[in-house]
């Protein structure tokens, strides 16, 4: 059995595709997940039989793929940062051949906007039958991972039709921050936190990205239209932000797009800057605001033509976009949202099919 979307009444209304319908709809999931989350006491929402799994595990183990999967790296962050337990965040394809050493209590928890990713699905089968617990974040609850798990965590985005996922990144990010939230707080850890208001913030700093199409969409032509290759360089967790931006563009320009860290690229990747290559820099974080910004010297001095995607209060004269200042954590919620209109105005003016790309399929129910 698998759950199958009509998609027969979801409609695009005003909207040329549902891409940029489920990138502008990205405020009201937030909006919605707090909601759902949270009680009449504005204490966070949660079944109790997760917060206990959650508590009593040793070690996170995330499996997932695709956009998935860097949300899984995002989320490594919120639950290590705020709840103090380990995380491990693996492709499942690699993972279903290639276990490693597990922990004595270990909690394996899936990340799947469908919930029907055939290599998540046969990890989650393996792992049931070694007797370790499991919860599935999904967006679909009636999905295959979701009813074979123990536990099921809904993401309330709404269908998400177009191939390349949007909506269901950030709110599988804003459901991680939710859970690490609350397994601090059943673990009596104090934090100076609070995800609801934070994630509030998100939604307002969103919105106010959403409104400047215009300017994306010239800086997709200026930069996207007509190069062969385009490298993102992030650190931290902006080299996360990175990778999907860099999954976004190839996905659905067919530009060869590739993500590394800011540190990596005097390791290799700099040989591949020629006159005019765009290189994508992210600089949201305070901590290697200054290291980025070096890496995105050289890259300029071997002729490459730096964007550079910066927050407020880190910005300087020249960048290219400035998001919002919203709290360090939760910035890739907010960054992402120039990656993926940049995308999209790039596959637009590349006259690709940007709901249904090329050789990809929204739900991959094959190994
Ligand atoms: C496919 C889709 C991607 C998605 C990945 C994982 O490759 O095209 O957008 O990120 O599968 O899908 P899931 O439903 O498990 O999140």
């Amino acid at each position: 059995f698998t759950a199958e979307l009509d998609t027969t009444d979801i409609e695009k209304g005003t909207y040329p595709h549902f891409m940029l319908k489920e990138i502008d709809e990205q405020p009201f999931v937030i909006r919605k997940i707090i909601q759902e989350y949270q009680n009449e006491n504005d204490e966070i929402k949660l079944d109790p039989e997760i917060r206990q799994a959650m508590k009593d595990c040793d070690r996170i183990y995330i499996i997932a793929a695709g956009t998935s999967y860097h949300a899984g790296l995002l989320g490594k962050q919120f639950i290590e940062k705020l709840a103090n337990i380990p995380v491990e965040v693996h492709v499942a394809s690699e993972f279903s051949y290639n276990m490693p050493l597990l922990s004595e209590k270990p909690l394996f928890v899936y990340i799947s906007q469908s919930g029907e990713t055939a290599d998540s699905r046969s990890v989650l089968v393996q792992t049931k039958e070694l007797g370790h617990p499991a919860l599935t974040v999904t967006n679909v609850p009636g999905s295959t991972l979701s009813r074979e798990a123990d536990y099921t965590m809904h993401l309330h985005a709404g269908p998400e039709i177009a191939v390349a996922s949007t909506k269901a990144y950030t709110a599988q990010m804003a459901v991680l921050a939710i859970l690490a939230v609350d397994t601090a707080r059943a673990k009596g850890i104090e934090l100076d936190f609070d995800p609801m208001q934070e994630l509030a913030i998100v939604a307002t700093a969103m919105e106010a990205l959403t409104d400047q199409k215009e300017k994306l969409e010239d800086l997709a032509s200026e930069y996207l239209s007509t190069t062969r290759n385009c490298f993102f360089i992030g650190r931290g967790i902006d080299y996360y932000v990175g990778l999907e931006g860099s999954l976004k563009l190839k996905e659905i320009s067919y530009i060869q797009a590739e993500g590394f860290a800011g540190g990596e690229l005097k390791h290799g990747t700099i040989a591949l800057i020629e006159d005019g290559t765009p290189v994508i820099a992210l600089a949201t974080q305070e901590n290697v605001n200054y290291s980025i910004r070096g890496n995105v010297q050289e890259v300029e001095a071997r002729g490459a033509n730096s964007m550079i995607i910066s927050m407020e209060g880190l910005n300087k004269d020249g960048d290219a976009f400035v998001i919002p200042q919203v709290h360090d954590l939760m910035t890739p919620l907010v960054s992402v949202i120039p990656l993926q209109l940049v995308s999209y105005y790039a596959a637009l003016h590349r006259d690709c099919d940007v709901d249904k790309p090329r050789n990809l399929a929204k739900s991959v129910t094959v190994e």
